[in-house]
C-alpha cells in the first residue's frame, strides 16, 4: 500500500465556485453552550489541526456563543490563513439574554452579517445561510437581504438552513441558492424523501449537521454513560430510555463493522454519510483536537459493498431514531 497522503478531496459548493472538504469542522461545540469543558486553547488547536487534516471548511454561526465566542475563536485561531479555509456563518438568529431568538427581518440580518463578519477579522465570507425561516416575517423580504449582501460583496454564496422545500423554491425565486444545511445521519434520514431530490435538481450542495448524533454515533459512550446535569444531550429523545437501548444495539453492531474495516466508529460513521448520494459534506462537531483528527479519517477511503450492505441492514433493523428538531 503506498505511503503516500492521498489527494485532498473537494467538492462544489453548489455553482458558486467555492469548493469544500467532505468533512467540516462544525463550531458550534467550541461556543461552550451546550458541550461541557470548551477552552480556547483546546478550541484554537482543534480549528488549527484542520489545516493539516484536509478539513477546509468551518461552519460557524453569528449565534455560535452569546458574544460570538465561535466567530471570535475563529479569527484567533486562523491568524493570517484565513484565506485558506472556507468559512461560512448563518444569520436570522440570535442571542437575547439567555434566550436565542429568530429575527429574519432585513435590518437585522444584515447587522448580523456586519457583526460576524468583524469577527471573524474578514471582509467577507465564502458562504452566508439565512440561520432558520422566521414566521413573523416573509421569506421573500429575507432572501432579498441576503441577496444584497452578496450583491455587496459580504459573501461568495448564499446557504438556507433548517426550510422546507417549499420554503427553498421561495427563497431560490428570489435569491439564489449554493447549499442548504439540514440534520442527516444514519439514524435521521428525513431529507432523502425530498430536500435531497430538490438539491440535486437545483444543482444546490447538502451540508448535514448531526452527523454523529451529537456524539452518540461516535461509539464512545457507553450504556451506562451518567451524562452530567449541564450536558444538554440528556434532554434529547435519543438518549433517553428504550431510545437509548436501542441506539446502543445500534452502536454495537456498528462497532463490529468498523473492526471489519480497520477504521473506528466514528470514522465509519462519518465515511458512511459523505458517500451517500446527494451528500456534499458532513459538519463534524468537536471542541478537541483528537475528534477532529478522528473524523477527518473518515475522509480519503470507501467502504467496500459488502461492508455497507451489513451497514445498511443493521440501519434498516434500528429504524429512523427519535429526536427532537434544535437549531444550535
Ligand atoms: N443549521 C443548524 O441549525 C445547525 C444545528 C446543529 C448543528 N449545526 C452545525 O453542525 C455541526 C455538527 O453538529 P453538532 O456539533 O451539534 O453534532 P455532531 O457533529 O453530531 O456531534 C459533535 C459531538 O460529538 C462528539 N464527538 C466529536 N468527535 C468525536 C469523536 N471523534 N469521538 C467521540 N465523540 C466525538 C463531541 O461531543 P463531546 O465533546 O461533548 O463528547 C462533539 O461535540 C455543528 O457544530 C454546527 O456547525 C447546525
Amino acid at each position: 500500500m503506498s505511503e503516500q497522503t492521498p489527494p485532498i478531496e473537494r467538492r462544489s459548493l453548489g455553482a458558486s465556485g467555492v469548493s469544500v472538504s467532505p468533512v467540516a469542522l462544525g463550531c458550534w461545540p467550541i461556543a461552550g453552550v451546550s458541550t461541557l469543558g470548551a477552552n480556547d486553547a483546546d478550541s484554537i488547536a482543534t480549528i488549527q489541526a484542520c489545516f493539516e487534516l484536509g478539513v477546509h471548511h468551518l461552519d460557524t454561526a453569528h449565534v455560535y456563543g452569546p458574544s460570538g465566542e465561535s466567530e471570535n475563536l475563529i479569527r484567533r485561531a486562523l491568524g493570517n490563513r484565513r484565506n485558506e479555509m472556507v468559512i461560512a456563518t448563518k444569520c436570522g438568529i440570535h442571542y437575547e439574554g439567555d434566550l436565542m431568538v429568530t429575527d429574519g427581518r432585513p435590518e437585522r440580518l444584515r447587522a448580523e452579517c456586519d457583526e460576524s463578519l468583524r469577527r471573524l477579522g474578514t471582509d467577507r465570507v465564502e458562504l452566508l445561510y439565512w440561520h432558520a425561516p422566521d414566521p413573523n416575517v416573509p421569506i421573500e423580504d429575507s432572501a432579498g437581504a441576503l441577496r444584497e449582501l452578496m450583491a455587496a460583496g459580504k459573501t461568495r454564496s448564499i446557504g438556507a438552513s433548517n426550510c422546507s422545500v417549499e420554503q427553498l423554491a421561495v427563497f431560490q425565486s428570489v435569491c439564489p441558492i449554493a447549499a442548504v444545511q439540514m440534520p442527516y445521519n444514519m439514524l435521521q434520514r428525513d431529507i432523502e424523501a425530498q430536500t435531497i431530490p430538490w438539491c440535486r435538481e437545483h444543482h444546490v450542495a447538502v451540508m448535514v449537521y448531526w452527523p454523529l448524533m451529537k456524539g452518540l454515533l461516535a461509539g464512545k459512550l457507553q450504556r451506562d454513560h451518567q451524562f452530567d446535569e449541564r450536558d444538554t444531550r440528556r434532554n434529547y429523545p435519543m438518549y433517553q430510555g428504550d431510545e437509548w437501548r436501542k441506539n446502543q444495539d445500534f452502536v454495537e453492531q456498528l462497532r463490529g463493522a468498523a473492526a471489519l474495516t480497520g477504521h473506528t466508529v466514528a470514522q465509519l460513521v462519518v465515511n458512511w454519510t459523505i458517500h451517500q448520494p446527494g451528500i456534499t459534506s458532513a459538519l463534524c462537531g468537536a471542541k478537541r483536537r483528537w475528534q477532529i483528527e478522528e473524523t477527518a479519517g473518515a475522509m480519503g477511503w470507501t467502504l467496500t459493498a459488502a461492508q455497507r450492505t451489513l451497514i445498511d441492514s443493521a440501519i434498516a433493523a434500528r429504524g429512523p431514531a427519535a429526536t427532537k428538531r434544535l437549531f444550535s
